[in-house]
């Protein structure tokens, strides 16, 4: 079994979830197509073609799978993941050779279809279903967590209502529900239990977490993190990714009041004009974001920000622009990913007539980036000479070297022995390269 994803960190947990389910049904899993008696491309659908490119590799997939049958193996192809969900059915007429199309909802039921699928059925089943996938999923095996290292997801929360005029997730990923607090802490002691000791609450709207607790009652995502970080063996909490809008003042304040809480805030803004913020309907002006982030510099310090732009949106005009790049000066990112406007069908913005040439879009995105790119390094230089928590993930690209990240998700990587992965050692930074950092461990510490 091979499970390919492309996309966000939802897209990784949710294939995370499938292997270990298939795992349980006696699937292996492969690293390539050639070993793989089923592939599962768990798709994105957030940009630009991302149906084109999955269709471009579905034909290469399918020209692979009549090679196999002509050796009399087969190879089942399921199409899971957004572009699942958006394009259902119209997958399965488009490309004979895809067995079945399972969107983010229902891929619980993929032993079900798999076995209905051998005996030559084609499903599409994009359901938003009723029972609720997390409890019909069996918990992973302990060999299983283990496999996959020291630092985990856990979605929490699921959905968006936000409706933000240029994106297709409230439509793909259906309507915000949060988890309840004791499945989380289920999931996480279980996570912790086999080795894991960073955890990353992930949901398309992470700090609208709303879930219930033990009486009944709904919990904030502050509330939540302060619960987990009591988890003995945990030693790294980080959530991902925020609206503005749900940045509460607790939230906030637990950057200040929880040690665990790693230094580090995704918070996408998308654009600093509050006329282009208003046409994205994202509900908050450029003014608000700036207040958050002197609000959770005051709870942190030494709290490094990234975000998310989108340039090009339509109507935006040089000024627009200009207000984003001002926006991006005041604020000073640690990193940050920037895109091209890119219209999605069923989006209210796609059917504005104002839509930006590409040549502009093209000119803006090479601007911010250079500037984000500047900021990136005059930030990871600045951490140059200081001694700081690394936690060590996996071997590094040369012999001797492991490899790990700072509390601020700085990739860093330093001479050291496998005894160093899977645990938090300090280190003094030496050097900073363009997008990673090296470090000499602190000797005491090594040892400790
Ligand atoms: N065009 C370009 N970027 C988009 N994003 C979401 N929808 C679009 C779109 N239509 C970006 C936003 C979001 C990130 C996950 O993807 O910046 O925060
Ligand atoms: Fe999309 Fe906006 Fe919801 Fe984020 S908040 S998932 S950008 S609709």
């Amino acid at each position: 079994m091979l499970v390919k994803s492309y996309g966000c960190q939802m897209t990784v947990y949710d294939a995370t979830r499938m292997a270990d389910l298939l795992g349980r049904e006696g699937y292996a899993e492969t690293q390539s197509e050639e070993d793989a008696d089923l592939v599962i491309l768990n798709t994105c659908h957030i940009r630009e073609k991302a149906a084109e490119k999955i269709y471009s590799e579905l034909g290469r997939l399918a020209i692979a799978k009549r090679g196999l049958n002509a050796q009399g193996r087969d190879m089942k192809i399921v199409v899971a993941g957004c572009v699942a969900q958006a394009e259902g059915e119209e997958v399965l007429k488009r490309q004979r050779a895809v067995d079945l199309v399972v969107g983010p909802q229902s891929y619980h039921r993929l032993p079900e279809l798999l076995r209905r699928a051998a005996s030559g059925e084609r499903i599409a089943d994009t359901d938003f279903a009723v029972e609720d996938k997390f409890r019909a999923l069996p918990a992973p095996k302990e060999a299983q967590i283990r496999a996959r290292g020291v630092s985990a997801f856990v979605t929490v929360q699921e959905g968006c209502d936000k409706f933000c005029s240029f994106c297709v997730v409230p439509y793909t990923r259906g309507a915000e529900s949060s988890r309840p607090v004791a499945e989380i802490i289920a999931e996480t002691e279980r996570l912790v239990d086999a080795g894991v000791c960073e955890i990353t609450l992930i949901g398309q709207n992470v700090n609208a977490y709303r879930g219930l607790d033990a009486s009944g009652r709904e919990s904030s995502l502050a509330a939540l993190l302060d619960r987990l970080a009591r988890i003995e063996g945990l030693t790294r909490l980080r959530y991902t990714t925020s609206h503005p809008v749900d940045m509460a003042q607790a939230l906030i304040d637990a950057h200040g009041a929880i040690p665990k809480l790693m230094p580090f805030v995704h918070l996408p803004v998308q654009s600093g004009s509050d006329r282009v913020l208003k046409a994205m309907n994202r509900k908050h002006g450029a003014d608000a974001y700036l207040s958050i982030v002197e609000r959770l510099r005051k709870a942190r310090p030494d709290v490094a920000l990234s975000s998310d732009f989108i340039v090009g949106f339509p109507g935006e005009s040089g000024a627009d622009f200009e207000a984003t790049m001002a926006l991006v000066r005041a604020v000073g990112f640690a990193s940050s990913f920037s895109f091209k406007y890119s219209p999605r069908p069923g989006t209210p913005a796609a059917d504005r007539e104002d839509q930006i040439e590409e040549h502009v879009k093209s000119e803006r995105l090479a601007a911010l980036q250079a500037l984000l790119d500047r900021q990136r390094q005059a930030f990871n230089a600045a951490t140059v000479g200081r001694e700081i928590d690394v936690l060590f993930e996996k071997p590094g690209r040369h012999e001797g070297q492991i490899a790990g990240k700072s509390p601020y998700m700085q990739a860093v990587h330093a001479e050291g022995s496998s005894e160093h992965i899977g645990r938090e050692v300090r280190v003094e930074i030496i050097g900073a390269g363009s997008n990673s950092l090296s470090a000499r461990l602190m000797s005491e510490e090594a040892k400790a």
